[in-house]
């Protein structure tokens, strides 16, 4: 992550929003990036407990939210869960996961261009039995607002006790975190940011998977926000404590806490 300085160029630029977002994701590096994780990647052993422990029914209704080229919702299929619905508000993604299903024959499973922080009226007509948010797909909305916002929507469409599985960062996780948001946070006392972040917290920056926004909460931030949005919370636990990941895991993705909440 290395895009925070607070150089002019980046100072005269506007505001990280949601079409900042949609467009990276919509981006070709992000999407080969995401299209080959899908199909060559699949669940991570952390991802494949958490789903066998908290969503023991295989033919429940589930609901996957960022699901953009289907790594999650294809490989659960694979494993039997029949009744998933993925939405994603990148087209480009979506359009991946629509292909790749096709050549699977995973043909039960439904792939749909939507907004996490709206979502359509039709989905709350047969609530799901549990939704899933993976991959810190929640944290790259911009504004914490926002980011409740897709929580309460989330709760909106899915029944009474459903389970919502979901990662984030955790910015006060590891000494070395802790002492370089020291200095983040002297940044912006000092009003020397990356004038496009929103809050304390995000990160705007470009690798290999192209350019990404990623608000890194607190533990304690997303306990008040899961209270804020009627989810009561269940568990939560860093990866490296759930599972041992391989290393085409480690590559693609970084250390992340693992939230489970029912509605
Ligand atoms: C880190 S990617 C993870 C993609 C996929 N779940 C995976 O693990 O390979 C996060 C996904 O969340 C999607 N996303 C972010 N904000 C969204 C929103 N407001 N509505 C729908 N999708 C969103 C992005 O388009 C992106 O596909």
């Amino acid at each position: 992550m290395t895009a925070h300085s607070g150089r002019k160029s980046e100072k005269s630029r506007g505001k990280i929003n949601a079409s900042t977002v949609q467009a990276d994701f919509n981006d070709l590096t992000a999407v080969l990036h995401y299209t080959k994780a899908a199909h060559e990647l699949g669940l991570w052993a952390s991802e494949r407990l958490m789903i066998d422990r908290h969503f023991p029914n295989r033919s429940a209704s589930l609901l996957e939210l960022g699901c953009g080229a289907g790594r999650v919702s294809i490989a659960m299929w694979s494993l039997g869960y029949s009744r998933l619905t993925g939405i994603d508000f990148a087209e480009q993604l979506i359009d991946q996961a629509k292909a790749l299903a096709a050549e699977r024959g995973a043909t039960s499973l439904v792939f749909r261009h939507a907004d996490a922080t709206s979502l359509p009226a039709d989905l709350s007509r047969e609530p799901f039995e549990g939704v899933l948010f993976l991959f810190n797909g929640l944290m790259q909305i911009p504004g914490r607002d926002n980011r409740r916002i897709a929580l309460r929507e989330a709760r909106r469409v899915c029944k009474v006790g459903s389970p919502l599985l979901f990662t984030t960062h955790d910015r006060e996780d590891s000494r070395i975190e802790r002492s370089l948001w020291r200095l983040e946070s002297t940044r912006w006392s000092m009003g020397m940011q990356d004038s496009r972040l929103v809050e304390f917290g995000d990160r705007y920056f470009e690798d290999e998977a192209g350019r990404t926004f990623m608000h890194l909460p607190t533990r304690t931030e997303i306990l008040e926000d899961l209270e804020a949005t009627g989810w009561t919370h269940v568990f939560d636990e860093m990866r490296r404590r759930l599972a041992k990941e391989s290393k085409p895991v480690h590559d693609f993705s970084d250390e992340c806490r693992f939230w489970v909440a029912t509605a």
